[in-house]
């Protein structure tokens, strides 16, 4: 009898415990939104922009956004092991505002308010077109629709970047690894 209450204990824990575990896989509403990754801070950390644009720079410094990219940590090991990403790789885009005065500071610049955070994923089965889709959350939404498989997102990421469209040119610690296993797409260099 003790037996089997320890055992149904250990089961209800074990149950608890995988609720609790955020599957870091895209999770979809029922008209084919993504439900934002709210935990996507607690992922892999790949690198930080600041003031980065792709057109004219930026005249004043203090217009320049920090960005702030995390990987799901299963998609990072497996970039590790192969030097490109499997599928349901998330990866974020967080951007924030820079500010340089405030407190003890006297000098350069520090990561402020959030302005927004972008989404790239990788679900092979629900676009099958371009393996990969873009998504935007800039206010308060808990949900996005998927970019559209032109748009410009996908336009420069699949023109431009390093590793199967995504900007490894600019992650130092995946860099090597990409060159190391061959993915380096040539011609993207720094
Ligand atoms: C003109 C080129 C360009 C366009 C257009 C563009 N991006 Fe990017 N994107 C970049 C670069 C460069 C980086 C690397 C940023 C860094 O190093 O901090 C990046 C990184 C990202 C990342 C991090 C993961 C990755 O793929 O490397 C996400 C997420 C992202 N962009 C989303 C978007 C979304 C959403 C849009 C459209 C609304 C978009 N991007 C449009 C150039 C672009």
């Amino acid at each position: 009898m003790k037996a089997k209450l320890l055992i149904a204990l250990v089961l209800l824990s074990v149950s608890l415990l995988a609720q609790e575990a955020p599957p870091n896989v895209p999770q979809y509403t029922k008209d084919g939104e993504l439900i934002k990754p709210e935990n996507y801070r607690e992922w892999i950390y790949l690198s930080s922009g600041l003031g980065m644009t792709y057109g004219a720079p930026i005249a004043k410094q203090e217009d320049e956004d920090f960005d702030n990219v995390f990987v799901t940590p299963q998609a990072y090991k497996a970039f590790l092991a192969t030097g490109t990403w499997p599928d349901k790789t998330i990866m974020a885009l967080e951007v924030r505002y820079s500010a340089s005065k405030g407190s003890i500071n006297k000098g350069g610049r520090f990561q402020d308010r959030l302005a927004g955070v972008e989404i790239h994923l990788k679900d092979e089965a629900r676009f099958p077109a371009t393996k990969w889709a873009f998504f935007g959350f800039n206010g308060p939404e808990t949900t996005a629709k998927p970019l559209a498989a032109d748009s410009v997102c996908q336009k420069c990421h699949s023109s431009n970047g390093a590793v199967d469209e995504t900007f490894v040119q600019f992650y130092p610690t995946l860099l090597p690894v990409a060159k190391a296993k061959g993915t380096f797409k040539s011609g993207t260099e720094k």
